[in-house]
C-alpha cells in the first residue's frame, strides 16, 4: 500500500476517518494537524487525542496556522472546542517540529500517499517550497470542492465547500498541481444517503467506543444529521474500488467555487459515486463496530 502522510484538521468527522483507517490497520507514518474546523491550537490538541485513544504511536505535527493569505476563519460546525463536546487533554504547541518541513524531508527520501481531509494550506505552502518535491507524491486523496457534477454537489459554503472556502488560494495551488490525485467532493459525501440519523446500536463501551459515541450523539443533537465526509475519503484510499470516478481538470476561483471539466487524460479523478452497500459494510459497520 505504499507510505502514507494524512493532514488533518480534526474536527469530528476527521477524527473518524483516523479511526476508520486504523480499523482497516492502515497506520499513517505521521499526522500534520492545521487550522481549519477550528484553531490549530484545538486541531492539534484533538488530533494528538485520538492518536493516543487509539494508541497508533505515530507522531503528529502542527501544520499551517492560517490560510495562506486571508485570517483564520470557523465556523462552530464540530463545537467550541472541535470536538463536540469531548475534552481531550491540552497539549502545548511550543517547540513542535513543523509539520510542513516534516512532509519536506519525509518526500526527499521516499515515495507517499498523502490524505487530507483539511484546508490545503499546509500543502500548499509545501508545493510551493520546492517544484521537485511532487515527484515523490504518489496520489494526493482530499476531501474537498463541489463540483455541481451530481445533484448533491452544490457546496456547504455557499456556493463552495468548507475545505476549498476556507484558503482557495491554497486549494488552487493544489488542484492545478501535475500530481495524481484523487478528489472526494461533496457530489459524493452529500449523499443524505450516506449520512446517519440515528444512534448505531452497539454494546461495547471502550475508551474508543465511548469517543464514538459521545461526538455522534452531539453531531446528531447539533445537526440532526452527521455527514461522514472525511471517513468517506479515507474509504476512497482503503478501497477505491467501490467507487465511480470521472477524470477532467480543475479550477477554483477566489470564493472558493470548483469546477471541473472533464478530460480523460487528466491526473484529477472526482468520486461521483459509491456503492451504498459496501459503504455500510466497509464504513459504517465497521466504525461502529456492527455486524
Ligand atoms: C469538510 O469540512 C469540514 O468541516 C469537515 O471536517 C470536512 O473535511 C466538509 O466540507
Ligand atoms: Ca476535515
Amino acid at each position: 500500500m505504499g507510505k502514507l502522510i494524512l493532514n488533518v484538521d480534526t474536527g469530528i468527522d476527521d477524527a473518524f476517518a483516523i479511526i476508520l483507517l486504523n480499523k482497516y490497520r492502515i497506520s499513517p507514518e505521521f499526522i500534520v494537524a492545521a487550522s481549519g474546523n477550528s484553531t490549530l491550537k484545538n486541531t492539534y490538541r484533538n488530533t494528538t487525542g485520538i492518536t493516543n485513544l487509539l494508541q497508533l504511536g505515530c507522531p503528529v505535527y502542527p501544520g499551517s496556522y492560517k490560510p495562506l493569505v486571508r485570517p483564520h476563519y470557523h465556523e462552530d460546525f464540530h463545537g467550541e472546542n472541535g470536538i463536540g463536546c469531548y475534552h481531550f487533554e491540552e497539549v502545548s504547541l511550543e517547540n513542535q517540529p513543523n509539520g510542513i518541513i516534516k512532509m519536506y524531508e519525509a518526500l526527499l527520501h521516499d515515495k507517499y500517499t498523502i490524505i487530507c481531509t483539511s484546508p490545503m494550506t499546509s500543502l500548499g505552502l509545501l508545493l510551493s517550497m520546492d517544484s521537485g518535491i511532487k515527484k515523490n507524491i504518489e496520489n494526493i486523496v482530499i476531501m474537498g470542492g463541489a463540483f455541481g457534477i451530481t445533484q448533491y454537489g452544490n457546496g456547504n459554503m455557499g456556493n463552495s465547500e468548507f475545505n476549498v472556502f476556507y484558503d482557495p488560494e491554497a486549494a488552487k495551488i493544489v488542484l492545478g498541481a501535475d500530481i495524481n490525485e484523487t478528489i472526494i467532493s461533496l457530489d459524493t459525501t452529500m449523499n443524505p444517503e450516506l449520512a446517519i440519523y440515528n444512534m448505531p446500536q452497539n454494546t461495547k463501551r471502550t475508551p474508543l467506543d465511548n469517543f464514538i459515541y459521545k461526538t455522534t450523539e452531539f453531531m446528531l443533537k447539533k445537526h440532526r444529521t452527521f455527514e461522514l465526509h472525511d471517513p468517506i475519503a479515507a474509504l476512497s484510499f482503503i478501497n477505491p474500488d467501490i467507487f465511480e470516478f470521472i477524470n477532467g481538470n480543475i479550477d477554483v476561483d477566489s470564493n472558493g467555487v470548483t469546477r471541473f471539466e472533464k478530460n480523460r487524460n487528466s491526473k484529477k479523478r472526482i468520486a461521483v459515486a459509491l456503492n451504498n452497500e459496501d459503504y455500510i459494510n466497509q464504513l459504517v459497520n465497521k466504525i461502529y463496530d456492527i455486524g
